[in-house]
């Protein structure tokens, strides 16, 4: 049967079940619409037509909060102050007598993206509020057109003005949001002010404790995106297991409902049609034809994808491959794959990173990996990488872990801190679930065993698998351990593990702990759950260019190889063992860590801030090498 008679049969079957001319109901596996994400999703933003914001803005510092709050602590309205629409240097020129103690449009000048902790030395450790201001002209006021004003990321609370009206403010360092500003935009001289406050609570995601620097900010893309008064909002268009390719499609807009939908894929002469019911939404298939040629990491296909609705066309590049688990073996395209990765922090190379992700730093780092390491899987910890990453993957060739900063001591039993882990994992899903590379969607690092714990990230694991059932969803849990017959014994046991569809582990033995590097070989794992184990971190921490080959001492070059040695040969003997991330790829700057080796940087790189190669990295490159070749 041809293909243009499958898709035939296959819509037609759809449309007999339902009565002739309503739309087809949307089937009982499509994803969840998140309740979470109120608003836009904007999916696919970085490929839209629009205007960038990004580049030289004014920046003001204001750690005592003082455009919030007058000075008894009562509650301003910012609109009529620091978020007004007044120029002060105009007014000031009109009135000698008026009186500002700010004027943002004349504050000094640093560059978005990027934390504003390279600004300027002053600023190398300021965590708190900061006022941005940036004025701009726009060509995008046009008839049946919107215009949305979209943040890749800011970190951590973000609060935003324009023309001196409040537009809206978000929560979360690290996925986007957008907001709806068709009707508050001028031609000229428009007035945008953010306030962006880095200061982390016990009640944020993560909390204030945290073994990574805050890089506080604009820290991602700032633009004007422009689409139809009707436009596609949300698509999720994918392979699955049982051979068909889904698309589900979500319109915003007057017309949004009953509108005519095509997602087609020229390359496989394939045009899936339908129409949007009442909420737009509308969920397509087709059998996937024999010839279409899988996304895997030796074969990273991407193919044209476009998705039409009314006067709307948004294109995307999408690999097309499968993921499962099978037992305790993690199933890419159903073949077993062995997962050759590492951990990557948010920072570019070099001796003072602000991360200012651009699509060369974010190579420069996956190429070490894949290139280097002779990787093919990478945990992009602990939190959501730019989007400038995820896509890179998915061209090179990179399967990907990806998290949301519930990390360590969350306050788990706060409603509201999981409505705000709720909405970051949703906006992240919502953001990558149409990149092939990304396979894991992690909730959690290293929480504290409690109730109010495993059900928390019960529920987190249960959104994920609501908003995109194709992928697996794991979190990096620690174990007990105990000594057995002279040898390290451990058991993974973590009452969340029956959400996870992949286990991972933390584990250091060799490095924190009393544990003698040389009983490393000999540990024993148990697991009673028949799921894949992936050794989500493990690592030991060296300063580029100390060696002591004699002692072999912590610290050196020798001790960190001689515990990737040892750590491998351990990780040899796991029988269920399905993937490895060691701690880290790159030395990256943590305020905990203030020893003579560190100052300021976690050094369990297995390359320096500056890219040079620490006698670890060929350890784990020849072993990866090695299994690749064997694979
Ligand atoms: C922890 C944690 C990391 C941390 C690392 C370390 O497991 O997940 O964020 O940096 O160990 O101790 O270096």
């Amino acid at each position: 049967m041809r293909l243009a008679q499958i898709f035939v049969v296959v819509a037609t079957a759809a449309l007999v079940a339902v009565p002739a001319g309503a739309t087809p109901a949307r089937p009982a596996d499509a994803p969840a619409y998140s309740s979470i994400v109120p608003g836009t999703v904007l999916v696919n933003a970085d490929r839209r037509a629009g205007e960038s914001l990004s580049g030289p803005w004014h920046y003001s510092v204001d750690p005592y909060k003082d455009g919030m709050a007058d000075f008894h602590g009562k509650p301003l309205d910012v609109t009529r102050g620091r978020g007004s629409d007044v120029n002060v240097e105009a007014a000031m020129k009109a009135d000698p007598d008026v009186f500002f103690e700010y004027d943002l449009a004349r504050a000094p000048v640093g560059p978005v993206p990027s934390a504003w902790i390279a600004y300027a030395p002053e600023l190398r450790y300021y965590n708190g509020l900061m006022w941005y201001q940036k004025s701009f002209d726009t060509a995008l006021i046009k008839s049946g057109q919107r215009v949305f004003l979209r943040f890749a990321a800011a970190d951590y609370k973000t609060m935003v003005y324009l023309n001196g009206h409040r537009v809206g403010e978000h929560e979360g360092g690290f996925t986007p949001f957008s907001f709806d500003v068709t009707h508050l935009l001028r031609e000229k001289n428009n007035n945008l002010v953010v306030a962006v406050d880095s200061t982390r609570t016990p009640d944020s995601v993560p909390t204030q404790v945290t073994d990574w620097e805050t890089y506080g900010g604009l820290i991602r893309d700032v633009t004007l995106v422009a689409t139809p008064e009707t436009y596609v909002d949300d698509d999720f268009i994918r392979l699955t297991t049982d051979g068909l390719i889904k698309a589900d499609v979500a319109l915003d807009g007057p017309t949004k409902a009953g509108q005519a939908v095509e997602v087609s894929v020229p390359a496989l002469k394939l045009s899936l049609k339908g129409t949007t019911d009442a909420d737009g939404h509308v969920s397509l298939s087709v059998r996937a034809p024999k010839d279409l040629k899988r996304w895997s990491p030796d074969t990273p296909t991407l193919y044209d994808v476009s998705v039409k609705a009314g006067s709307d066309v948004l294109t995307d590049r999408i690999g097309f491959r499968t993921i499962e688990v099978r037992g305790t073996q993690i199933i890419l395209n159903g073949q077993p794959i062995f997962l050759r990765g590492i951990c990557l922090h948010e920072e570019e190379f070099g001796p003072n990173p602000s991360r200012r992700i651009t699509p060369e730093a974010s190579r420069a780092l996956l190429s070490e990996i894949k290139t280097g390491l002779h990787g093919n899987y990478v945990r992009l910890s602990h939190y959501p990488h730019s989007e400038i990453t995820t896509r890179l993957a998915d061209e090179m060739g990179l399967l990907v872990w990806s998290e949301v900063p519930v990390y360590w001591a969350v306050k788990f039993d706060n409603p509201d801190t999981l409505k705000v882990a709720q909405r970051m994992m949703a906006e992240n899903i919502l953001r990558d679930r149409n990149r092939a590379s990304v396979i894991i969607w992690s909730v959690a690092n290293e929480t504290p065993i409690s109730d109010a714990r495993n059900s928390f990230l019960t529920a987190l694991a249960r959104e994920a698998k609501a908003l995109d059932g194709t992928r697996l969803v794991s979190a990096a849990l620690l174990t007990g351990k105990k000594t057995v017959d002279g040898h390290i014994d451990i058991t993974i046991d973590d009452p969340l593990i029956p959400e996870l569809d992949v286990m991972a582990v933390n584990t250091y033995n060799g490095w924190y702990g009393n544990d003698k590097i040389a009983d490393v070989p000999a540990t024993v794992w148990h697991s009673s759950f028949n799921k894949p184990l992936i050794l989500s971190e493990f690592g030991a921490a060296s300063l580029y260019g100390v060696r002591d080959p004699a002692r072999e001492g912590r610290f050196t070059e020798d001790y960190q190889a001689k515990y990737y040695k040892n750590t491998l040969a351990m990780a040899d003997r796991i029988p269920f063992l399905a993937g490895l991330s060691p701690w880290i790829l790159k030395d990256f700057r943590s305020p905990r860590r203030q020893n003579i080796w560190q100052q300021g940087w976690n050094r369990k790189g297995v390359v320096s801030e500056n890219g040079e190669r620490k006698m670890a990295f060929f350890v784990l490159s020849d072993y990866y090498a090695k299994m690749a070749a064997k694979q």
